[in-house]
């Protein structure tokens, strides 16, 4: 089939690789030549595992071309909307001045019969506001939410673990699903579930998704609230809980907590967006779910200040991450560089190290100093803090090793992320985030 992604972000460039590697030809465009000319030369514009081998294979099959020409969308069946949707300047709100911009460019190449499926985050009842404009053109709008996670893009997009169309109601809606079922083949031949709703629904199956997970999270950290109170630990409390089967361990992970492009802004979104509706009280919970959330970072920051004897200034103190999360060189809402930010503010002397977000994480503050290798940061640190937990750190590391390179042996542990037995043995002072 022939699609165009319209916006070549994280989650564009992804899809339109993912789907020229499943067989589609496929136009990828984006206001932004830059990204353009990079992603046309076969260069992913980010770090995200598996990308780079996908988009140098579409590009040579001649199947993926990448424009800043909005009239290379005409002759695509469908046309899938990629565009951030991030968080209002100046309040919770999304900003949706991308989306609408995108339909917009997009409605003169529309055709009959043609598929608009937006894929970005959006408000509830987006999709039902745009879709007159869109079918005035004879195209037809679904709602296609997108779930991945960064670091796990591509294989998220090319196998994913559900497939969810919001579509219209009546025979226009079940033929743009039958598209969709088409366009995402491979994951129908695996089984994968389809789920077909209106359009609503699927716009609050994403919100409420990323909701859920942030939820999750910052339960746990709370926890690590009352386990700091008492003297338990939060990690171990996470696994017992973890092996009831309707709880789950995984999004137990206590620590610095949640960051990146999605879940702060989406559950900021979503609380402004219930606000607009008059339902505020049903999801007031997220307002203290993001306030836990903020409060592990400064927690991470005493816990430094603390161990240093009650005052980071003039101390050196080496921060191991910079990304909010690993395999990624994401920088986004870090609540990792953000800590660094925080220290240096109390006037510590701040050496950031990362394998993958250095060149990101230093565009945007440049008042940190940054070191590529993780030994010529560590340095005569008087302390250092995991706050991204790469394997570079959690498993690569030695206690020993690292116990040499060091003016003072302080580790905080800000992932939960080391084996605090292994770290104590060697010397180290550890300090982990809700345990004793
Ligand atoms: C998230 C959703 O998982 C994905 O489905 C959606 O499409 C986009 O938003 P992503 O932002 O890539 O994906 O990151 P995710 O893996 O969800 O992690 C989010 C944050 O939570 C990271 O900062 C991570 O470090 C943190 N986290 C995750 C925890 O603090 N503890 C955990 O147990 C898990």
């Amino acid at each position: 089939m022939r699609l165009s992604v319209i916006g070549c972000g994280y989650l564009g460039a992804v899809h339109a690789a993912a789907m020229a590697s499943i067989g589609h030809e496929v136009v990828g465009i984006d206001v932004d030549e830059r990204k353009i000319a990079s992603l046309s030369r076969g260069e992913a514009p980010f770090f995200e595992p598996g990308l780079q081998e996908i988009l140098s294979e579409g590009i040579a099959s001649g199947r993926l071309t990448f424009t800043t020409d909005m009239g290379a969308a005409s002759g695509a069946s469908v046309h899938f909307i990629g565009v951030g949707t991030p968080q209002q300047q100046g309040g919770y709100a999304a900003d949706l001045t991308y989306v609408n911009a995108a339909v917009d460019a997009l409605l003169p190449h529309l055709s009959e019969g043609d598929i608009v499926a937006g894929k970005s985050t959006v408000p509830v009842g987006t999709a039902a506001g745009l879709a007159p404009r869109v079918e005035a053109t004879g195209a037809t709008l679904v709602w296609n939410p997108e779930f991945l996670r960064e670091g796990w893009a591509v294989q998220d997009t090319i196998d994913p673990d559900r497939l969810v169309v919001g579509v219209p109601a009546g025979e226009r809606g079940e033929r743009a699903a039958e598209i969709l079922r088409e366009v995402y083949h491979p994951a129908g031949a695996k089984g994968t579930p389809f789920i077909v709703t209106d359009l609503a629904t699927a716009e609050l199956v994403k919100v409420s998704a990323n909701a859920f997970l942030a939820t999750k999270i910052s339960f746990i950290n709370a926890m690590a609230e009352i386990a700091e109170a008492t003297g338990a630990d939060v990690t171990q409390l996470a696994d017992a809980i973890g092996h009831d089967a309707r709880i789950g361990r995984r999004f137990l992970g206590a620590g610095i907590g949640f960051g990146g492009g999605c879940l702060p802004k989406d559950i900021r979104a979503f609380a402004a967006r219930a606000e607009e509706l008059g339902r505020g009280e049903s999801v007031g919970f997220l307002r203290e779910v993001d306030a836990i959330n903020l409060r592990r970072r400064e927690r991470a920051v005493d816990l430094v200040v603390d161990a240093l004897g009650g005052s980071a200034y003039g101390k050196k103190v080496t921060v191991l991450g910079a990304a909010f999360k690993p395999h990624s060189d994401d920088i986004r809402d870090s609540p990792a560089l953000d800590v660094a930010v925080r220290l240096h503010g109390l006037g510590a002397a701040v050496t950031v190290t990362d394998p993958a977000a250095i060149e990101n994480a230093s565009r945007v503050h440049p008042q940190l100093t940054y070191v590529t290798d993780r030994d010529e940061a560590l340095q005569s640190a008087d302390a250092v803090i995991v706050v991204t937990e790469w394997d570079e750190y959690r498993r690569e590391m030695s206690p020993v090793d690292a116990g040499s390179l060091v003016a003072g042996k302080i580790i905080v542990d800000g992932r939960n992320c080391l084996d605090a037995g292994a770290w104590r043995d060697a010397g180290w002072e550890y300090y982990g985030m809700g345990r004793p």
